[in-house]
This record gives C-alpha cells, structure tokens and sequence, in this order.
C-alpha cells in the first residue's frame, strides 16, 4: 500500500476494500453529505436509497478509484494499529460513465470527451483544510495513468460551497439548471518528462501497486 499524501492533519490513501472501516466510514460520510453537501440523515428512513446510488456500487466495482482521506496527527484517534486515522473523506467514481451506468443500472449523463464522472465528499471537520482539493488530484492522477481525457461531476444547484469549489481545481461549470450543475474538466496527459517533481512524486504514490 502506498504511503499516501499528507497535509493539513489529512493523508490521502487509496481506499481498501479489505478494512471495514474504510466501507463503514465512507456510507456514513455519505449520508451525512448527502443534502446538497449537508446532513441528509433525518431525508431517509432506510439509508440505502442514497448510499446504493452514490457510494455502493462504486465501492463494489470500482474499488481502485476510490481514495480515501484520513485524519492524521494529534487529536486523532488512531482508527488502526498501523499509524492510520480515521477516515474523514473519500472520493469515488468511474472511468467510463456509460459503461458503469450499463454495468449497474444506474442513469447517469454524460458528456462527450469527459468519459469519467466522480463523487468526493468530506466530513464538516475536515472541510477546508485542502483534503477536497488533495483527493481529486488523487484521482486525476489515475486517470492520467489510465488515459481517460476528461471528468465531469454534477453539483446540487443548492451546495454553494461545491459551485465554489470545483472551479478552483480546474473545472468549467457547463450549464446551470434547477437539478443540476455540471462541471467538467480536460485530464493532463503529459509526457513524463514534462511532469514536475510533484506530480512524479504523487504518480508514483498512486501507482505503485506494491
Ligand atoms: C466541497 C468539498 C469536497 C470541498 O473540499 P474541501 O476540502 O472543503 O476544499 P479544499 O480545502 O480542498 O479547497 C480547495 C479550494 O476550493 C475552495 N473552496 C472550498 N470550499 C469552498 C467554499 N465553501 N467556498 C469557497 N471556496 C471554497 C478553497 O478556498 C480552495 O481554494 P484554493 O485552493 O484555490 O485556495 C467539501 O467541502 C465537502 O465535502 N463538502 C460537503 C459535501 C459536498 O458538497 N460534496 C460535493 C458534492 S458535488
């Protein structure tokens, strides 16, 4: 397992399915972000009905496009004998849209030349302290790997803290309707040698499978 980034009492991590905290942890952050960024707890009597459509499957499928961010450093209890903490955020997501939607069922949209969509939600405490901006570098770097062009997502129209933030790490948002916000942005596929010792050093972290 890579070592993982670290800033900001945050480290991110690629999540593994086989800890049960790490599955645990990402429905219960789910629900508690799942009102258009805010606590979505007291919407559903049966949790379920959000965490199968925007966690689940994507835990069941798609585990190596999931990355996880924990808390690290004092005042975190530590979530396992192995120096990690517990785990404040994730980001998730598919490679290629329409095939993830054909795979489960889900109806998801799409846009030409960004095959990939993403889901990235954090804890209250953990928000703004870059751990957001440090799990969709994450995941831009695996789709690099993979040569997947572009991402979108879609933006509840009422998360004023989301419409702010996707924009700061690079997305355009591409129209605005009453359901939905979508935003999109190009993948990097540069030629290693161009790549600044950052991005060789995290390309390495996510990519090492050992
Ligand atoms: C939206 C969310 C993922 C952002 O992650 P975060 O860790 O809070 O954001 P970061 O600290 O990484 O911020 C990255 C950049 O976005 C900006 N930003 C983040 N949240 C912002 C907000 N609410 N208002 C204005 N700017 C914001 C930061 O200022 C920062 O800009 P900079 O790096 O250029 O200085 C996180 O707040 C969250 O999980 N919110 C609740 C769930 C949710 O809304 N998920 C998205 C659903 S589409």
């Amino acid at each position: 397992m890579p070592e993982g980034r670290r800033e900001a009492g945050l480290r991110v991590r690629p999540f593994d399915p086989a800890r049960e905290a790490d599955r645990a942890a990402i429905l219960d952050i789910c629900l508690r972000t799942g009102d258009a960024g805010g606590d979505a707890s007291a919407l559903y009597a049966d949790p379920r009905e959000l965490t199968e459509l925007y966690a689940t499957p994507y835990l069941d499928r798609m585990p190596e496009w999931c990355f996880v961010a924990e808390s690290v450093g004092s005042g975190s209890a530590p979530a396992a004998g192995d120096g990690s903490g517990p785990v404040v955020g994730y980001i998730l997501g598919a490679p290629d849209t329409a095939a993830f939607a054909a795979a489960t069922g889900l109806r998801l949209p799409e846009f030409a030349g960004h095959p990939a969509h993403l889901h990235v939600n954090l804890l209250p405490e953990a928000q703004g302290r870059g751990g957001g901006r440090m799990l969709v570098e994450a995941l831009l770097a695996r789709l690099t790997a993979a040569g997947i062009p572009g991402v979108h997502l879609v933006v509840d129209p009422r998360n004023t803290g989301a419409l702010a933030f996707y924009p700061r790490l690079g997305f355009t948002e591409l129209a605005r309707t009453p359901t939905g916000v979508p935003f999109a942005r190009t993948v990097p596929q540069p030629e290693p040698s161009s790549w600044s010792p950052r991005e060789c050093r995290l390309q390495a972290a996510l990519t090492d499978p050992g």
